[in-house]
């Protein structure tokens, strides 16, 4: 069975998806500096797939250091999921972002170059559609105008990708445009952990249910959509990781780049989200409207044909199974994975 490097694995998608991948019988490796996770993730997917996982831990922009793994391993394919990912962070900071979320990238072919490892999935990111496109986005629309360093670095390493295939004609490349995941695996052993003041709407949502923080802020009321707050394309994590198993299926297969979104087609706004919550974990939110959040776009959700077409995929979970699923890892693990 083929054997998957998970570069950035212990992290929220990453480890969904090893669990998904070691289900699916894939062998597992990861390597992940733990910058924005911890090694307990990786123990938590030997928990619920009774399965061992060979972990690294190293920074993939040392290349000597990642150039072990894959001396020591005969590696079929690499899934680069290890990126800086705060927006807000990606402003204050565009150097380290440009300098971690790329040179991770070139790391990681250079290495996939010299031990003729020709497949590679790229976790990208639905805001490389940028300001200008319409929604549902296309996967086959001119990447747009970014709001943000965070952005463009998904840009820039979707065109470095594209240009080493276009040298390379025996690589493999698979760009994933990811919108909103959110949700948790359903045994509710692993999830989103993120580090400080959560800066996306359902770990916020999760952190208020939990006492961990008094309300939330609605990021604006006056937008031009149903209700007046923002619309997103809103993704179980596990639907998402499953994604990627078929991404790996056809990443082996085949020769050149494709693109796929990977979200629902489904857009809900901010208050759909709360009152979902609120419904469904039979819980308060405390919540106050606020203004708007500078860079945050009214709507963004994928046509989702193409992955289900080419890949045979399509999401199974609705959003009061995100909305279940967030609330039974959080209440189960109210400090993440630091109990
Ligand atoms: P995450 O922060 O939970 O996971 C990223 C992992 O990469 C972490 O475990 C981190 O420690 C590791 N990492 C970062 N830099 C590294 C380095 N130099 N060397 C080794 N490990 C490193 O984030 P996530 O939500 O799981 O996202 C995974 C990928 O998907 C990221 O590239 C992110 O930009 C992209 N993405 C995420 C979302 C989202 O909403 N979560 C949306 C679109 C795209
Ligand atoms: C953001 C990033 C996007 C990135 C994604 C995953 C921006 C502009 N976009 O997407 O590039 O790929 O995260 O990391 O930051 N909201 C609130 N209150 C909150 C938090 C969020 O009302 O406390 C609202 C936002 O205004 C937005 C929606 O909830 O309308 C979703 O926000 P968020 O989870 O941050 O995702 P995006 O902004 O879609």
């Amino acid at each position: 069975m083929s054997r998957i490097l998970l570069a950035g694995g212990a992290g929220y998608i990453g480890s969904h998806t090893a669990v998904e991948l070691l289900e699916a019988g894939y062998e597992v490796i990861i390597a992940d500096n733990y910058s924005n996770s911890c090694p307990e993730a990786v123990k938590r997917i030997e928990e619920i797939t009774g399965k061992s996982v060979k972990a690294y831990e190293l920074d993939i922009k040392d290349t000597e250091k990642l150039e072990n793994v894959f001396k020591e391993n005969k590696i079929d394919a690499v899934i680069h999921f290890a990126g800086l990912k705060a927006v807000g962070e990606s402003v204050a900071k565009p150097v380290l972002y440009y300098r971690n979320n790329i040179d991770t990238t070139l790391s990681l072919l250079e290495c996939m170059e010299k031990y003729g490892v020709n497949n590679i999935i790229f976790s990208s990111s639905a805001t490389v559609y940028g300001e200008e496109n319409p929604v549902p986005y296309t996967e086959e629309m001119n990447r747009g105008t970014c709001t943000n360093p965070y952005g463009w670095t998904k840009v820039m390493m979707e065109q470095i990708l594209e240009d080493a295939a276009k040298a390379n004609k025996d690589l493999s490349v698979v760009l994933l445009r990811y919108f909103n995941p959110i949700g948790a695996h359903v045994s509710g052993k692993i999830g989103e952990d993120p580090q400080g003041i959560p800066n996306n709407l359902m770990p916020y949502v999760a952190q208020v249910a939990v006492g961990r923080r008094e309300q939330l802020t609605i990021f604006g009321k006056d937008y031009d959509t149903p209700d007046g707050t923002c619309r997103r394309d809103y993704i179980h994590v596990t639907d998402l990781a499953i994604g990627h198993v078929k991404a790996i299926d056809y990443v082996l297969e085949h020769k050149g780049v494709e693109i796929f979104n990977l979200g629902t087609g489904t857009p809900y706004s901010v208050t759909e989200i709360v009152e979902t919550f609120e419904k469904v974990n039979d819980i308060k939110i405390n919540h106050v409207y606020g203004a708007r959040r500078p860079g945050d776009l009214p709507e963004s959700y994928a046509n989702a044909d193409k992955a289900l077409k080419v890949l045979g995929w399509k999401t199974e979970r609705t959003l009061a199974d995100m909305c279940r699923d967030t609330w039974n890892w959080q209440k189960n693990n109210p400090n993440g994975y630091n109990k």
